[in-house]
């Protein structure tokens, strides 16, 4: 009995930790990783829960996530590529709620 459930859990784990990489972390920091400079708080992008609304390939170039769509390149002050190319279109198209303010993404 006792070796059943270990395989059970182990198995529990295997699966998840599948998904885990499939699908990427659930949120990203995305000052850490993009090394963006500046003084605004760090984007803690959600990750997870736009996947519950949207398909990958609205972001990615697969559907098995990867690589993005758009390349932010410009990462610097207000016209950087996050605002103008990635997050801000699809939140106006989607009408989010408070989609371009400061404090939707910049929180401290
Ligand atoms: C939909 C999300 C989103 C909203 C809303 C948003 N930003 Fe950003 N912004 C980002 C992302 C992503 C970056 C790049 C990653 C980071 O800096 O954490 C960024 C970077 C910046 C940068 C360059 C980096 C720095 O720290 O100087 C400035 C300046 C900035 N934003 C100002 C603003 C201001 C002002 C507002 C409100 C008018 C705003 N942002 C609203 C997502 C957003
Ligand atoms: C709203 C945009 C958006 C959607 C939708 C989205 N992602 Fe992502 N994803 C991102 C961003 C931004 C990154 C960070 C990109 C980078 O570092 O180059 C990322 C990174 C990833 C990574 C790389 C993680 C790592 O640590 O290297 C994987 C894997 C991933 N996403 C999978 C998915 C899958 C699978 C889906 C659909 C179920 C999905 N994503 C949907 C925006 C999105
Ligand atoms: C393809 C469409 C799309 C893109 C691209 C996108 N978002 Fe969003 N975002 C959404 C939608 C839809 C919601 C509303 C989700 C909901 O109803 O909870 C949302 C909500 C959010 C929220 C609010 C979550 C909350 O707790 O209320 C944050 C923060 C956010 N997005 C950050 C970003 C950042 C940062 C980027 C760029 C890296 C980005 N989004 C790119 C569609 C998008």
């Amino acid at each position: 009995m006792k070796k059943i459930l270990l395989g059970l859990v182990t198995g529990m784990f295997g699966i998840s930790t599948i998904c885990l990489a499939a699908t990427g972390p659930e949120t990203m920091n995305l000052k850490d990783r993009f090394a963006v400079q500046g003084k605004k708080p760090a984007v803690i992008f959600p990750h997870h829960a736009h996947q519950a609304k949207l398909k990958c390939t609205r972001c990615h170039d697969s559907g098995r996530g990867g690589n993005l769509s758009i390349t932010p390149k410009n990462i610097k002050g207000m016209a950087n590529d996050f605002h103008k190319k990635i997050c801000w279109p699809c939140h106006v198209e989607m009408k989010v709620p408070k989609g371009k303010s400061c404090n939707t993404c910049h929180r401290r």
